[in-house]
């Protein structure tokens, strides 16, 4: 009786919190600021905009499970989040999408059919390499826009099942 309710219970926390996990990868020789619109849970469960990332290190976050939103990083930032590339509203901690400039990493997770859709994108501009691979789980090999090259798999957008794991790489 009483474990059949821990049971219960359990199941209901999986549906509610089914978050999708998201590990940023910094493979610059420099400081990247990775940037979030609309925000996401940093790994101590805060609500983040964005944080800075040394060179060679990683972060993970999660995403609500139906977000849809853009995840860029941002270049030559000081403290206040004054950056020479993919500045935001908001200052380090981002409210709001960059003007146009640097290169985007889109998905809508739960978008139709139990699938998230994806892509990395320069249709706001270029300003970084990004690179979104998929975890276990997805056949998608690693999504690409290496250059300003929208159109040459750079811009395309991918699939995967609803539950994957996502890394995107900076450089
Ligand atoms: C997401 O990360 C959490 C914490 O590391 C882990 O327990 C969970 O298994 C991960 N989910 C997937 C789908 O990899
Ligand atoms: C980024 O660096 C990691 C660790 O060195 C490596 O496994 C990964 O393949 C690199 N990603 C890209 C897109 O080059
Ligand atoms: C973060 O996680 C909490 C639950 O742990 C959730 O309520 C919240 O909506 C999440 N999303 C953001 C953007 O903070
Ligand atoms: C970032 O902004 C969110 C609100 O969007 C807030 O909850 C969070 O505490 C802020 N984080 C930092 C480090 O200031
Ligand atoms: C991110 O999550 C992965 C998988 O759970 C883990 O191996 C890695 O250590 C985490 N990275 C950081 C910086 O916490």
């Amino acid at each position: 009786m009483f474990a059949r309710a821990i049971i219960a219970l359990g199941a209901l926390a999986a549906t509610a919190y089914a978050q999708t996990n998201v590990t940023l990868t910094n493979n610059c020789t420099y400081q990247v600021d990775p940037a979030f619109y609309p925000a996401v849970n940093a790994s101590d469960g805060s609500t983040t905009g964005g944080f800075p990332l040394d060179s060679g290190a990683s972060a993970n976050v999660t995403l609500d499970p139906t977000y849809s939103g853009r995840i860029w990083g941002r270049t030559g930032c000081d403290a206040d989040g004054n950056c020479l590339t993919g500045s935001c509203p908001g200052g380090e901690n981002c409210t709001g999408p960059a003007a146009a400039g640097p290169t985007l990493a889109q998905f809508t997770l739960d978008g139709y059919a139990g699938l998230d859709y994806f892509n990395p994108s320069t249709t706001d501009g270029f300003n970084l390499p990004v690179t979104i691979t998929p975890g276990s789980g997805c056949s998608t090999g690693p999504q690409s826009c290496t250059a300003d090259n929208e159109g040459t798999g750079c811009g395309d957008t991918s699939t995967c099942p609803t539950g994957t794991s996502y890394t995107i790489s900076f450089c």
